[in-house]
């Protein structure tokens, strides 16, 4: 069984292992215990795995129970959030039993913010089914939940008690939805070389996410470890983010968190090569190998449209930001820049 230990204010392992769904009652009544389990899932991960899920628990001891929602992002609610405790709280959960997220990054943010919040921290599983979740969200403890004035307002960083990604589970992703996690691939690669998009290449070709997941979870262990709270480091996770989540509030998430990503890591890098940060050809480099993964990017974006999302930044303090520039294909750096500086380097896309 291939695992990847993580440490930081508390240890975990990432179990990446095809077929390992099956074997998750087993791993976990070994490595993890407790009593009871709440599996939480979506409509469409849920028909597809749930049964397989709870079949391995029973089987290894566990007393189960089951809360399927609505697929989507609306469902990453208050509403679902205070569900949640009280389902937790009806059927007297404790912090040493468990509470699973069965799915992809909106299962996992829920589930994770409740884990993190109910009496003050219980134990939380991730069992992600989608790429993006296997190769970023299940990983690095950050969760959060959606307020109607924007995307993940309110969480926490906590980490999981455990991570099980089983590949097998990519085979059902739609063509659309493993694009989600190309775009995330492609950023690690960005920051830390060729050898993952390589591997992203042959995966595509056998169809096999293995080595390309266990490649991208090693690569975010490396950074977590270096800074789980978000400080400095860890904020090179974010390359693509600054513009990505512009485009994807602007389109009122219309556009989807990967597509939106795909297109930040481009406009980034082209506002840096018109700057004089970066090469014209590590720009080109970069739209090439997003165009070479499937991603259209022949829209244009309007700065003056983007410019109020960019500002709303989290990073965003005291007037200044960290602007992370991709240098080559495996460097990045930070370089400090005011808003001022930042909203003309925004006007170059
Ligand atoms: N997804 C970015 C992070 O975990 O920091």
């Amino acid at each position: 069984m291939y695992k990847i230990r993580v440490s930081g204010s508390s240890e975990y392992d990432v179990v990446i292992e095809p077929g390992c769904l099956a074997e998750s009652g087993e791993i976990l009544r070994d490595e993890v215990g407790g009593e009871k389990a709440l599996i939480v899932s979506d409509a469409n991960v849920a028909a597809l795995y749930l049964d397989v899920l709870t079949g391995s628990l029973r089987e290894a001891g566990y007393e189960t129970s089951e809360l399927v929602l609505p697929a989507g992002e609306e469902t990453k609610d208050i509403d679902n959030y205070i569900f949640l405790l009280n389902i937790l709280a009806e059927r007297e959960f404790r912090g040493s039993d468990l509470i699973i997220a069965l799915g992809g990054g909106v299962v996992g943010d829920l589930v994770g913010f409740a884990a993190a919040t109910f009496k003050r921290g219980m134990n939380c599983i991730q069992i992600p089914t989608s790429l993006i979740a296997a190769v970023d969200s299940s990983v690095g403890g950050k969760n959060a939940i959606n307020l109607p004035t924007a995307k993940n307002q309110v969480g926490t960083i906590r980490n999981p008690k455990m991570v099980i990604c089983d590949p097998e589970c990519m085979k059902t992703l739609t063509e659309e939805a493993l694009q989600e996690g190309y775009a995330e691939t492609i950023k690690y690669g960005i920051l830390n070389g060729y050898e993952i998009i390589d591997e992203l290449r042959t995966a595509i070709a056998t169809q096999d996410y293995s080595e390309t997941i266990r490649q991208a979870v090693t690569i975010k262990r490396d950074i977590v470890e270096m800074d789980e709270n978000d400080e400095s480091f860890r904020q090179y996770l974010n390359l693509g983010h600054l513009i990505g989540h512009a485009i994807e509030a602007n389109s009122e998430y219309g556009i989807s968190h990967g597509q939106a990503v795909a297109r930040g890591l481009v406009l980034e890098a082209r506002f840096c090569a018109l700057a004089g940060y970066i090469e014209m050809s590590t720009y080109l480099e970069i739209r090439s190998l997003l165009e070479e993964f499937g991603f259209e990017l022949s829209e244009t974006y309007n700065a003056a449209e983007l410019i109020p999302y960019i500002l709303r930044d989290k990073r965003i303090h005291n007037g200044e930001i960290r602007l992370l520039i991709p240098e080559h294909i495996g460097e990045c750096s930070m370089r400090t820049v005011s808003t001022t500086r930042l909203e003309d380097l925004v006007r170059l896309i």
